[in-house]
């Protein structure tokens, strides 16, 4: 097992960063076995990708039919999976979301939405919000602030991108607190438009409906709706990232709709296929009807595997019932976290939606504390649970099961995440 590790750290460049020392042998719903037969409860789902679980049989199923019929078209044929696919996407995505472009990381697909926005505007200019994570590419990652390591060494990076506060309440960037807050990181936007580039040069605004990577952070309904009327009065296209927040992540199929949000451009990758690589951009039918034949494009996106295991992913996540559940499970799981944090000054705060929860661990005086974190993640990981950590100073914990997790699987990995934490104090 450790020449598994070995070997990987000979080989592989080190830029890779795995977040556990496990060697995986197989897995199946929301657990992993490693090679001594040790099982995991997996709270991570492979960052937000197995929302059916791992090895769903129906998704396994489905991809070993598609893979004995017909693996890759690269645009030369059409195929049905792709086609059946958009038909889907079209009933469950919010409404005006009509047409489709397959790619295959969420990455590659924040570029196609940069470009269309872009294209289709005939606009330069890009707002982003601090903190967000988009990708690694350059132009996600101009767009990226979660960190200063996703940055540092890369520039020059794409020109004419913005940087909007993202409304974190909980250490408010514009130093307010909730009694004396008139969403002054809205009122932000009208400065820039004052200060850096005019209304009429920006195409889109880019924005996560809840912060992932950079803090599991919810924004407050009414920042969400204030930013979308604001598009709407400067013409200015909105593009949901719901890469991470997508196919039920947070108890519905998608972030936006807690919102009431219609975007104009929607992301999606990670737990579309099942575990597969696949990526789309959605959008309006008259702003895909602008991007000329041949002004995108893609050789693997939507290939015929991934696009019939995102088939599976869709049905079963309906059949089983899988957004009711992340939705009751969910809001089980965060009055439990509730009650953790009153027992604990170190939880500064715990929130989310869904099966997208998050717990910040903070010192005496506030501030956050990554390294309790760290020895938190590793008591968890000895007891058998998983999980990841995320924001900027990486002391917040992020629990992102399978949308399968049962009550019961619930109730036993908040025990070993509680008894953690006693033991990490
Ligand atoms: C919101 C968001 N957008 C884009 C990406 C980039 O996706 P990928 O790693 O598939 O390129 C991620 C990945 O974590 C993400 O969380």
């Amino acid at each position: 097992m450790s020449d598994v590790r070995e070997k990987a750290r000979s080989l592989l460049a080190p830029a890779l960063l795995f977040h556990t020392d496990i060697v995986v042998e197989r897995a199946e719903g929301v657990y992993v076995y490693d090679r001594d037969g040790k099982r995991y409860m997996d709270f991570s789902s492979g960052l937000a990708v197995l929302n059916t679980g791992h090895c769903h049989p129906s998704v396994v199923k489905a991809i070993g039919e598609q893979a004995q019929r017909f693996i890759h078209s690269g645009c030369i044929f059409y195929y049905p999976t792709i086609v059946e696919l958009a038909e889907r996407l079209k009933e469950i995505t919010p409404d005006g979301i009509d047409m489709f472009f397959f790619s295959n990381s969420g990455a590659e697909a924040v570029e196609g939405a940069i470009k269309l926005a872009r294209y289709a505007t005939q606009r330069q200019g890009i707002i982003a919000f601090g903190g967000s994570f988009h990708g690694r590419t350059y132009g996600a990652m101009s767009l990226t602030t979660s960190s200063v390591r996703y940055r540092k060494n890369y520039h020059p990076l794409l020109p004419s991108v913005f940087h909007a506060p993202y409304p974190y309440c909980y250490r408010c960037p514009m130093g307010k607190r909730s009694e004396d807050c008139s969403t002054e990181c809205l009122a932000y936007l009208e400065w820039m438009f004052a200060h850096l580039i005019t209304p009429e040069e920006v195409a889109c605004v880019v924005i996560e409906p809840v912060l992932g990577e950079g803090g599991y952070v919810v924004p407050p309904e009414r920042y969400m709706k204030g930013l979308r009327e604001f598009t709407e009065k400067h013409e200015i296209l909105f593009v949901a990232d719901e890469v991470q927040t997508g196919f039920g992540r947070t108890g519905r199929w998608f972030a936006c709709e807690h919102f009431g949000i219609e975007p104009d451009i929607m992301v999606l990758a990670k737990a579309i296929a099942g575990g597969l690589p696949l990526s789309a951009i959605g959008a309006r039918r008259e702003l895909m009807e602008r991007w000329k034949p041949g002004s995108h494009g893609t050789t693997f996106g939507g290939n015929p595997i991934s696009s019939r295991a995102a088939l599976e992913v869709i049905n079963t996540i309906e059949r089983e019932g899988l957004l009711e559940n992340a939705k009751k499970v969910g809001d089980h799981a965060l009055r439990l976290l509730q009650e953790l944090k009153k027992m604990h000054a170190c939880i500064g705060d715990v929130r989310g939606l869904g099966f997208m929860l998050a717990i910040e661990f903070v010192r005496p005086d506030g501030s956050p504390a990554p390294e309790l974190l760290e020895k938190i993640i590793s008591n968890c990981i000895k007891n058998g649970l998983i999980i990841v950590e995320c924001g900027t100073c990486k002391n917040i914990a992020r629990l992102m099961p399978p949308l399968t997790t049962t009550h019961d699987e619930m109730q036993q990995a908040l025990s070993i995440l509680a008894e953690a934490i006693k033991d990490s104090l």
